[in-house]
Formats: C-alpha cells, sequence, structure tokens
C-alpha cells in the first residue's frame, strides 16, 4: 500500500526503482509485518542510498513490499536524487529527511548505504575513475555517516571482504572482522577507508557489514554473465582457485534489515551466502540450472585470467559475528542461488 504526502517536498524528488513515476511517489506506508529482530522500537524511517544499485532495489523491494512494518517510511535515493560525494546535497537530503514530520514520539531513523563505486577494475586503471571510486567508497560514507550523526540516525554501512587481507603463515578458514586488514588496490583500500571514516564519524550509532560476490535481479553480476557463455560457448575456462561466499543481494537485503531492526550494539560484521565455493563452482551451478553440462566449465588459475585489480585468493567470510548478534545466517549459497533463479528467472537469460 502506497501512501502519498504532498506536504514533503522533499520526498517528491526521491524515486523507487520499478515503483510510481518519481512525481508521485513521495513516501510509502506498509501494512503488515516483516520478519525481523525486533529492537522493540516504533516506526522506523528508513533511507536508502544506492537505491537503484543490486543492493540498493533489493532494500527498497523489501522495504516496500506487502510484509514491511507498518508506519515505516521509506526514502530512496539513486545518483540522480542525490550525489553521495557531494557535501552539501548528502546534509540538505538527510536534514530533509529527518526533519519530516513523524508519525510516532518514538520514530527512529535508519540510513542504509547500498551506494559505492563497484568497477574495481576501472578503477585500477583509469585516475579519474580511480578518484571516483575514493569520492564514493571512502568519502562518501564519512558525509553520509556525520550527517547521521548530526539528526541522531543510525548508518548501516555495506563494505567487502576485499578490506581484508590473507590470514598469517596462509592458514584458510572463514574470515572474523577483527582478522587483520589489507587491501590490495584502488577499490579495496577506498572501501577500508570508508569504514574507518563511518566508525569516527558515528561511533555508537553505525553497522558495518562486510559481504562478498554479491549478485541480485538488477544489473551485470557473474551468474548473468555465465548464463550467457553458456548458450554462446563449448565450452568455458573460470577460475578455481579463489575461494568465497557468493551472496543473493535479497538475502544480504533481509539481512541487513534485521541488523537494523535489532538490538545488537553498534559494530563490524560479516554477511554473506552460506557455504563457500570457488567462480569455477558458482559458473558449474549457473550451468546445473540451466540445465546444461557443469562439465562444460574447465577449472583454471587466477595466473591465466589476469585481471587489473587483485583479487583475494580466499574471501569465505564468518557468520559467527552475525550468530553473536542473534541474527540468523543468510541462507547456504547453493540453495539461494536457486531460489534466486527460480524468483527471477531472468537471471538465466544472461
Ligand atoms: N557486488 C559485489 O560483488 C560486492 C561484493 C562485496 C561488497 N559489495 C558492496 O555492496 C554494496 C552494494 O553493491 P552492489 O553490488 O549493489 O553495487 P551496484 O549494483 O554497483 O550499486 C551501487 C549503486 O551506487 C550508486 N552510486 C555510485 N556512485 C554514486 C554516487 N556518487 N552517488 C550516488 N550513488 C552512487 C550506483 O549508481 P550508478 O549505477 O549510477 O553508478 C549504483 O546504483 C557496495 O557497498 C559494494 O561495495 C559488493
Amino acid at each position: 500500500m502506497i501512501s502519498f504526502a504532498p506536504e514533503l517536498g522533499f520526498f517528491r524528488e526521491s524515486w523507487i526503482p520499478g515503483a510510481p513515476p518519481r512525481s508521485v511517489l513521495t513516501r510509502w506506508r506498509c501494512e503488515t509485518a516483516l520478519r525481523v529482530i525486533d529492537g522493540g522500537w516504533g516506526a522506523v524511517r528508513w533511507m536508502v542510498t544506492g537505491a537503484g544499485g543490486a543492493l540498493g532495489t533489493d532494500l527498497v523491494d523489501r522495504l516496500t513490499a506487502s510484509g514491511a512494518p507498518p508506519g515505516d517510511s521509506v526514502v530512496a535515493l539513486t545518483r540522480a536524487d542525490t550525489d553521495v560525494t557531494d557535501p552539501a546535497a548528502v546534509r540538505d537530503a538527510v536534514h530533509a529527511w529527518a526533519a519530516a514530520p513523524a508519525d510516532g514520539a518514538d520514530d527512529t531513523a535508519v540510513l542504509l548505504n547500498a551506494a559505492a563505486f563497484t568497477a574495481v577494475d576501472l578503477a585500477e586503471t583509469d585516475p579519474a575513475a580511480a578518484a571516483d571510486a575514493w569520492a564514493a567508497n571512502a568519502e562518501a560514507p564519512g558525509l553520509l555517516a556525520a550527517a547521521c550523526a548530526e539528526v541522531g540516525a543510525t548508518m548501516v554501512h555495506v563494505s567487502t571482504d576485499y578490506v581484508l587481507g590473507p590470514l598469517p603463515d596462509g592458514a584458510r578458514r572463514p574470515l572474523e572482522p577483527d582478522d587483520p586488514t589489507g587491501p590490495d588496490g584502488v577499490y579495496a583500500r577506498s572501501k577500508l577507508a570508508g569504514e574507518e571514516r563511518v566508525r569516527a564519524a558515528l561511533p555508537g550509532a553505525h553497522h558495518i557489514v562486510r559481504t562478498a560476490w554479491v549478485y541480485g535481479a538488477t544489473g551485470a553480476n557473474f551468474v548473468r554473465t555465465m548464463a550467457r557463455l553458456a548458450r554462446e560457448r563449448d565450452t568455458l575456462d573460470v577460475v578455481d582457485d579463489q575461494h568465497g561466499s557468493p551472496t543473493w543481494s535479497a538475502d544480504l537485503a533481509d539481512g541487513l534489515l534485521a541488523l537494523a531492526r535489532s538490538s545488537a550494539p553498534a559494530g563490524t560484521r560479516h554477511a554473506a551466502g552460506g557455504g563457500e565455493t570457488t567462480w569455477c563452482g558458482l559458473a558449474r551451478a549457473v550451468f546445473a540450472e540451466l540445465g546444461a553440462d557443469p562439465d562444460r566449465v574447465r577449472p583454471c588459475d587466477t595466473a591465466s585470467f589476469p585481471r587489473p585489480a587483485p583479487r583475494p585468493a580466499w574471501s569465505v567470510l564468518s557468520d559467527a559475528s552475525w550468530r553473536a548478534a542473534g541474527l540468523t545466517p543468510l541462507p547456504p549459497w547453493r540453495d539461494a542461488l536457486h531460489a534466486a533463479v527460480t524468483r527471477h528467472p531472468d537471471l538465466l537469460l544472461g
């Protein structure tokens, strides 16, 4: 159910992908209960930045679905609405959001930051892109966090396995939030700097969530690419010496909302699809979902596919920090892939 609040001029400029035209979209009210851990709060006013991206689209979908809690409201900002690297635009957007009339005395404000520069290889090869990556991934989270501090909002900020370094002595076990950082490359360094700025600006009111290998229904991703290549090629060589946890963005969106509604203290946590595989393993799973022979995907090593930005060889994220916060870990990656392509069959069209 959507309700229009014409008095809120600011919200007129917000846009929710797939929703009514921006000229009529303002504020959404949702009627039934979202499956979340309830921190005992009243209505929540949410802001989603990066609302046009893979994760942002799912966050907005969840927050505007029929199962969202009554009284909650959402402002969804794409880059066209607010450039998160523009200090004045960020401050104006956050203050307008926070100043809008509340539904109740205990109205709580949570900003979900899904905006990021994610063209990892381009950031490595193009100085202008590197500057954009730094602005969006390092500086913008600091601007958003500072604005949240001014208005008393909590911020959920999404980060990446790329900020972590190899474990000592080449050990391989699921990575914890307090494992050593060691970002390699422009994107990785910019994301780590973003984490640091969020912690500094909002010491008691941030949730930093590192995730990995995200694919969603929106935009280009590895799953779509493998589905396309399954049609175009007889065989395919895919890297089999990088390990990680594929993450369906809709599952991540559910997890972030559960975290935001929980009573978990501020901190840094990991959330990714359960279990682990390699890119080759994920490609084979996509072939299997297509009904194609997974053995058409042949394993190769990273050296066979040099890329401008270095990739971690071991990106498997532990769910211990998630469980310790009382949260349900994201579903196993293989189940999630099946659920994703069942719900979004177009993912398999490439
Ligand atoms: N994808 C992965 O595998 C992965 C893995 C680990 C962590 N993450 C993290 O997960 C989060 C969500 O990623 P995603 O996969 O959803 O990425 P995505 O699909 O690329 O979405 C990012 C969104 O941010 C927007 N954006 C970029 N610069 C902006 C700016 N200056 N102002 C406003 N909006 C801006 C982009 O808009 P444009 O489209 O106009 O550029 C895009 O809509 C990010 O923090 C990312 O670092 C992703």
